[in-house]
């Protein structure tokens, strides 16, 4: 049996995903690489929180964050994660992924922590990510300490930050269509390749 929007997909999921969010850029979506990162702790408590994904192009999912966060903790406990990315009209799409989570070197944290503006950097050095603050100005004297610090030269890496890397098993590819009869891929790494099935809606 033939099936046209499934076949005209592309047999590496990374390379469907790297495509559709090349067309939610075009498209001059907000933020398309945000994605819903999901965790859980060991006993089954789920979580979950925005990200913004990077390396998709280089068939890579990398996030990075505060290694001492509720995430980053989760991440390390199960070694598993998923994430979602939705783009709205006019392409009205979702894509989920599946996956084993890899800690990335500090020196790739290091070269994308070189790419961030110096107020995020700073922002990295002030904010003791999920932990509880007195309030707002406990914050803004952080942030005024980590400035005051870094004065006139570079704002290092943080050593409580870094990033992650999913290492993907599946990703469903969601299409909208009318009648809620949407389009539905499930691909499943077999090895070094890929099985892609359809799916109800
Ligand atoms: C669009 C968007 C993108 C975000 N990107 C990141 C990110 O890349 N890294 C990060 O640590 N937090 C990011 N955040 C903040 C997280 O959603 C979250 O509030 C924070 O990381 C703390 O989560 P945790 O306590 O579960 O670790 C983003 C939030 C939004 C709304």
């Amino acid at each position: 049996m033939t099936d046209a929007w499934l076949d005209a997909l592309d047999p590496d999921p990374r390379a469907s995903l790297a495509a559709w969010l090349g067309e939610a850029r075009a498209a001059g979506l907000h933020e398309p690489e945000a994605a819903a990162l999901a965790t859980a702790t060991l006993d089954g408590r789920a979580s979950v929180r925005m990200v913004l994904v990077r390396g998709v192009e280089e068939h890579d999912l990398r996030l990075y964050t505060n290694h001492e966060s509720r995430k980053a903790g989760e991440l390390r406990a199960t070694g598993r994660a998923a994430l979602c990315f939705h783009w709205g009209p006019p392409l009205r799409r979702q894509v989920r992924v599946e996956g084993r989570v890899e800690r990335l070197t500090d020196e790739d944290a290091q070269r994308y922590f070189e790419t961030r503006a110096r107020e995020s950097r700073l922002g990295a050095w002030a904010s003791p990510q999920s932990r509880g603050l007195a309030d707002r100005a406990e914050l803004d004297r952080r942030y005024a300490e980590a400035a005051e610090r870094f004065a006139g030269r570079d704002v290092p890496l943080p050593e409580w930050w870094g990033g992650y890397r999913i290492v993907p098993e599946a990703f469903e590819l969601w299409q909208n269509r009318p009648n809620r009869l949407h389009h539905r891929a499930r691909y499943e790494r077999a090895g070094h390749r890929w099985s892609r099935s359809r799916l109800a809606p």
